[in-house]
């Protein structure tokens, strides 16, 4: 049946024409998909990854830096979107300080680095087919951007998502666009490269991109890593951050003992016999921090080498067929970890870098504190933090979606003064809110008001 499932899948892929070489790339996943494997990597295989390099620690002299900037192409993954969040385009379309969007801080950071450096620093996003139209209205605005007639971006690959019972594509007459999705962002090497813009970008003289992703506004072009990164002569190098006690569940990078090299371990792959090894933050210290370095030309070489098809490891992601709607068909989706590439390249490297330049916005916590006091915008567009970030857990039911944390949180409290912030129940926020301490609001058991400039703390309302 399910060999079936594979051909009805190329043909749709095929018809709907999608590149040869993503057709490749799925079949190689689909047969993985179909002999169960799981990729696991048991603690007896690996090594803990050590002598990781720090940022602050690097000899990097200014020459070399701005040399290997100048022939960089800064690349952000924007594909995704976010549906964790209830939405279903591009989160870096959401405000995130003031009435600036991601995208507006990202087109910020790039313009004043160019003018800080020199350096041409070509912007190229990944969008999918559901985030390209409107990134691209949300960047008409910027038309200093484009350099040189290089694409502002790349339409990432799709693909249809398999129904979980059969594995054939799933039909969605309804709204038959929710039958595709994006191959997860391990599909930037295929589509980089099928999209021409891999060799657009060696035709006009670049060697590096720094890649990383839109929801992380702590990536901005950085002219040491750059001279690091071409100094090292690797064909890769990931950014890691170390693992802080909140970060114990989460997936984490090692050396495999077998042939040394560095590799993702995601806490899927980690046997539950090694969950404690693998939750020992003393013991794996690392984790991906989906910054990426790539060499244009390596990757061009191991792509020619292996026709495009590299071997990424399966993510098999379980969802429904209308995200909105989890009593739709049950699908499974094919897709893979750009950063799991760091084990395909011979001689990856890896870099110490601190939080700073790890800001991901995965949930309306994580939006909430981006927005606040907590962190000024700088000149040059970075995201500074005046003080440690709070820990904020606001209540599911009632502030998860972006519609709902908008409706509730229209003005964004100071957090400045706060170690944490815990919101049970239906809370919606006013104007001029003071949050310190470790702050709590409890559940009301029915729609409430914070009034505008109210004071919480470990008491609630004061
Ligand atoms: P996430 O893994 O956070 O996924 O993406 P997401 O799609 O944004 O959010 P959820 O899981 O639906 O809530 C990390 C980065 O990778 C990009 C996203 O745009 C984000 O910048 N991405 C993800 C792609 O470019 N393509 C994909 O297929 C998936």
């Amino acid at each position: 049946m399910s060999a079936h499932g594979l051909a009805q899948a190329q043909r749709k892929m095929t018809d709907g024409g999608v590149h040869p070489t993503a057709v490749d790339v799925f079949t190689r996943f689909y047969g993985l998909l179909e002999s169960g494997e799981t990729g696991v990597i048991p603690e007896s295989g690996v090594t803990p990854l050590t002598d990781v390099p720090h940022l602050d620690d690097l000899d990097v002299d200014d020459a070399a830096a701005r040399e290997a900037l100048a022939v960089t192409a800064v690349v952000k993954l924007n594909g995704g979107l976010g549906t964790s969040m209830g939405m279903d385009r591009a989160k870096s379309l959401l405000r995130v300080r003031d009435d600036a969007t991601f995208l507006d801080v990202i087109a910020g950071q790039v313009l004043a680095a160019r003018e800080a450096t020199g350096a041409r620093l070509p912007l190229v996003l990944m969008n999918s087919f559901r985030t390209r139209d409107d990134t691209l209205a949300a960047l008409a605005g910027y038309p200093d951007l484009l350099v040189d007639g290089l694409p502002l971006d790349f339409v990432q690959n799709r693909e249809p998502k398999l129904r979980a019972d059969d594995l054939t594509p799933v039909e969605w007459p309804a709204d038959p666009d929710l039958e595709w999705c994006p191959p997860g962002h391990g599909d930037l090497y295929t589509a980089l490269h099928a999209s021409g813009v891999l060799d657009a970008l060696l035709d006009a003289g670049f060697r590096y991109a720094t890649v990383s992703n839109s929801d992380n506004l702590g990536a901005s072009p950085d002219a040491r890593i750059a001279g690091w990164f071409a100094q090292s002569g690797a064909p890769f190098a990931a950014e890691v951050a170390r693992r802080t006690p909140a970060d114990r569940k989460g997936g984490h990078l090692v050396v495999r003992t077998s042939d040394g090299r560095i590799v993702l371990r995601e806490s899927a792959q980690t046997p539950a016999q090694d969950a404690d090894a693998a939750g020992d933050i003393d013991r794996h210290r690392y984790f991906n921090t989906n910054n990426l370095w790539l060499d244009l030309r390596a990757l061009r070489a191991e792509l020619d080498r292996t026709g495009g098809v590299l071997d990424l490891p399966l993510i098999r992601n379980e969802k429904t067929v209308d995200p909105s709607d989890k009593t739709s068909t049950k699908v499974v989706q094919i897709e893979s970890a750009m950063g799991a590439a760091i084990e395909v390249f011979d001689g990856s490297v890896v870099l110490e870098v601190d939080r700073s330049r790890f800001l991901p916005v995965k949930t309306t916590n994580d939006l909430l504190v981006l927005r606040s006091d907590v962190y000024r915008l700088e000149p040059d567009h970075r995201l500074a933090a005046q003080v440690e970030a709070p820990f904020v857990d606001l209540d599911d039911d009632h502030f998860k979606t972006i519609a709902a944390f908008d409706a509730r949180v229209p003005a964004t409290p100071s957090l400045a003064g706060a170690t944490s912030l815990r919101v049970r129940g239906d809370w919606t926020f006013g104007t001029g809110v003071v949050v310190t301490g470790d702050a709590v609001l409890d559940d009301p058991r029915a729609p409430a008001q914070v009034p505008d400039g109210a004071h919480v703390g470990p008491d609630g309302i004061a």
